[in-house]
């Protein structure tokens, strides 16, 4: 099997949850500690071996283009004054032998519409779909979930897609699998039956929310030049998948790290908490900082 070297990260939404932060730059581009949100997830991509990235973006957010982009003045200056570190920071952001490329997602269709924008780009090779609202901390772990995900779809010769429990309350927000009443371990993958695009708490199949990374086969794209409008009126990424099911093995990877969606204040914040606390410059000034909080 070809290994898995693309990943495709749709960047074209208008960031309505997080207004009016994101009212004049990308939702993508708000920071959590030092970097924004859309460069922690490119380093998860790059450490799970992705060499071509694709953004599905559109008018008005070139800023994400421009962080991943070389910034001769500001590097000039950095040089001239010997700040080696902070070049280093502003230079590195992808390795030499990643590329990052975009194309435009002309009318919001949908993430399955937004998926499809990358087909030729992705040109029949297999493909990872990370969605950047999403940040998916796996901690001091020594491989973080899309690795094992990329592993296992090239083992198993089957698709993944990453799922975690959620409470009954809330299936209704995402795409959710049936896995014939069988929960997979953390780490570990189980067939999917059929997945659902935000169904009624009484009609949902299991509490098994797809998350928002997908290791995907070719075919998917084949399949979402012909998908239809579903839930929400959209061309849904999750009716895709439903029929590659039926045609092909497809599982469900239970994460075992922690996810924060920074598409909310909410879970935004959390994110800027758990990464605070990590991160070396101030996880122990934070840490005292917390303790003193009412
Ligand atoms: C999208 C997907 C959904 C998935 C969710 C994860 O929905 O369509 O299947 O569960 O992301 O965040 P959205 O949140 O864009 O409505």
């Amino acid at each position: 099997m070809t290994t898995v070297r693309k990943a495709v990260i749709p960047v074209a939404g208008l960031g309505t949850r997080v207004l009016p932060a994101s009212k004049a730059i990308p939702k993508e581009m708000l920071p959590v500690v030092d970097k924004p949100v859309i460069q922690h997830v490119v380093e998860e991509a790059i450490k799970a071996g992705i060499k071509e990235i694709v953004l599905v973006t559109r008018s008005g957010k070139s800023a994400i283009e421009d962080h991943f982009d070389s910034h001769y003045e500001l590097e000039h200056q950095l040089e001239s004054k010997n700040k080696t570190g902070i070049l280093n920071s502003v230079r590195n952001i992808v390795p030499s032998d990643v590329t990052i490329i975009s194309v435009r997602q002309p009318e919001a269709k949908g993430l399955g519409h937004a998926v499809y924008c990358a087909a030729q780009a992705v040109n029949n090779e297999p493909f990872v779909v990370i969605l950047p609202d999403v940040l998916v901390n796996n901690f001091q772990q020594h491989e973080n979930d899309l690795q094992k995900m990329v592993k296992a779809f090239e083992q198993h010769n089957a698709a993944q897609i990453m799922v975690e429990s959620v409470p009954q309350n809330m299936v209704h927000l995402y795409g959710i699998a049936d896995c014939n009443g069988i929960k997979p371990s953390a780490g570990e993958s189980t067939a999917i039956n059929a997945m659902v695009e935000k169904p009624k708490t009484e009609e949902a199949p299991s509490d098994l929310a797809v998350v928002g990374r997908y290791v995907l086969p070719a075919r998917v794209m084949e399949l979402l030049a012909d998908t239809k409008p579903g839930a929400g009126g959209e061309i849904q990424l999750t009716d895709a998948l439903d029929e590659l099911l039926r045609e092909q093995t497809v599982e469900a990877y239970r994460m075992t790290g922690k996810t924060y969606d920074c598409g909310n204040k909410l879970g935004f914040l959390q994110a800027n908490v758990a990464y605070g606390l990590q991160h070396p410059e101030t996880a122990e000034g934070f840490r005292q900082f917390l303790a003193q909080q009412d």
